[in-house]
């Protein structure tokens, strides 16, 4: 049976892990990453990635998911889009997981890796502050035309989640404009992160949780609108 996750507080409580214990994956911790993987969706026309594990150990982990992917601003997108749904099914079973643009399997924009979580050393505390991963740029910046006041409740509970998504060097390179109680959208810059699907994954996963159901569409290159 499919398990229903609290996507929202695993969002609020995810942070990059770059610290792990040494761990061999068993092929029971194999069948439970590949089902985190079959838990995510693709974005609306795209294809489902045909993700992999891969025997490196980056920063000590346990293994790194990958998967090909074409380079257009669509593809991109689809790729962090499916990653961050997996990266979140993993948190739920509690695995840590870095986004790692520095280990590039062949055909892939960057990785994932996946390990069980250790107690934090100084290199990845300094990685942390170097990279600023426990700030987020406030919601005013982030909604330049501000959120109206009588909105419903729920909007500000999908923006929050897509304010908090991961970036590369926590560039958090997107705006938001609320729509409507039922509708936000979401820019981004294009370019060789997957940056925008991640944060269009945390805005569906919080919305789906919350409306029962929500649809992505692309309006534009780096555009999309997020309804429920
Ligand atoms: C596409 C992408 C690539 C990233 N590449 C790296 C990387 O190469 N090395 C690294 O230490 N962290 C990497 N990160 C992690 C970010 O630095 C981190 O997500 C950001 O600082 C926010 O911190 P948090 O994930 O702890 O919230 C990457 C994140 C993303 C989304």
């Amino acid at each position: 049976m499919k398990k229903e996750l609290n996507y929202i507080d695993l969002i609020r409580s995810r942070n990059s892990t770059r610290d792990y214990e040494q761990h061999a994956l068993t092929d029971t911790d194999r069948a439970q990453i590949m089902e985190a993987v079959a838990s995510a969706v693709p974005l609306d026309g795209l294809v489902l990635l045909d993700w992999k594990i891969a025997d490196r150990f980056p920063m000590g982990c346990s293994g790194i998911l990958y998967a090909e992917c074409g380079s257009s601003d669509e593809e991109l997108a689809n790729y962090g889009y499916q990653g961050e749904q997996i990266v979140l099914a993993l948190l739920a079973d509690g695995w840590g997981t870095c986004w790692y643009y520095q280990v590039r399997l062949p055909g892939s924009p960057c990785s994932i890796t996946v390990g069980k979580p250790a107690t934090r050393r100084v290199r990845s505390v300094v990685m942390s502050v170097l990279s600023r991963g426990q700030t987020r740029k406030s919601m005013e910046l982030l909604v330049p035309n501000g959120i109206p006041e009588h909105v419903s409740p729920l909007v500000h509970t999908v923006a929050e989640s897509a304010r908090l998504a991961p970036s590369a060097m926590n560039r958090q390179s997107w705006s938001f404009e609320v729509i409507s109680d039922t509708q936000i959208v979401i820019k981004g810059d294009t370019g060789r992160f997957p940056d925008l699907g991640i944060c269009l994954a945390n805005a569906m996963v919080t919305a789906r949780q919350l409306a029962g159901t929500a649809t992505v569409s692309r309006l534009s290159e780096g555009t999309y609108s997020i309804a429920w």
